[in-house]
């Protein structure tokens, strides 16, 4: 494919901190002088206003990013309830097309060189009756990185994402988002997903930052050099 790569955002529920961790890989992208968009394939849980249905992640995105992009292409499938994606499009009687989420990343991907995808709610939500967003991130060869809302029973959702990712992606990290109130024990858990996450951790990041950049080891450069061919030396 034309164009740059793709960085896939899940986590392990609704609520945290896909968009706040988005946002600050867009961000440190941007201080790079890396050319970035933010992408949010399907929303649900909308406002209508003039324009439209919007999303407030994916004005999120756009905002952090900086760019003009037409709404409709950073978020192609927008439904006003706060329901599972698929159920939401069928009250409207629409149907989540694979296609035309494929089409509308082809179009920011043709012009920037790093595109950051969030997903919708975690790894294996429903797009229609077959295919989850596993299935179509997998189809679209996207890396993913896993954000782990660290609460309790944040060990046993990690694990199962993580793994759940690994069967059909590659699983290029996981950050550990410490939400409020703080969990007791924090530190043991990270640890523990340290030891049994089979992916670098990209960061931890503290209860309260308004801004997750300063607390996330990404290197957007690396991220998009292309593969060493077999053989080559260094
Ligand atoms: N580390 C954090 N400290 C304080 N608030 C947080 C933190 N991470 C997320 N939040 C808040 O929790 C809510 C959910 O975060 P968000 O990034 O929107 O999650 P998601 O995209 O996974 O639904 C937001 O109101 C956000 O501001
Ligand atoms: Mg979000």
């Amino acid at each position: 494919m034309a164009g740059g790569r793709t960085l896939f955002v899940t986590g392990t529920d609704t609520g945290v901190g896909k968009t706040l961790i988005a946002c600050g890989l867009i961000r440190i992208a941007r201080q790079a002088r890396v050319k970035v968009c933010g992408f949010k394939p399907v929303a649900s849980g909308c406002e209508r206003g003039a324009d439209g249905l919007r999303n407030a992640d994916a004005l999120a995105l756009r905002t952090a990013a900086g760019t003009r992009e037409r709404y409709e292409d950073i978020n192609p499938y927008a439904f006003e309830a706060p329901l599972a994606p698929h159920i939401a499009a069928q009250k409207e009687g629409r149907r989540i097309r694979t296609s035309a989420l494929r089409e509308a990343h082809g179009r920011l991907a043709a012009r920037y060189g790093l595109v950051v995808a969030e997903g919708a709610g975690g790894w294996l939500v429903p797009l229609d009756e077959t295919w989850t967003f596993a299935e179509w991130v997998a189809d679209m060869d996207w890396p993913v990185l896993l954000v782990v809302g660290m609460r309790l029973g944040c060990l046993n959702h990690a694990l199962l994402s993580a793994e759940a990712i690994a069967r059909r992606a590659k699983l290029a990290g996981w950050v550990a988002n410490c939400l409020p109130p703080a969990q007791e024990c924090v530190q043991e858990n990270i640890e523990t997903l340290r030891h049994r996450i089979p992916a670098p951790c990209w960061g931890v990041v503290p209860a309260g930052a308004a801004d997750a950049a300063p607390h996330l080891q990404f290197d957007p450069e690396a991220f998009l050099r292309p593969p060493a061919a077999p053989g080559d030396a260094d």
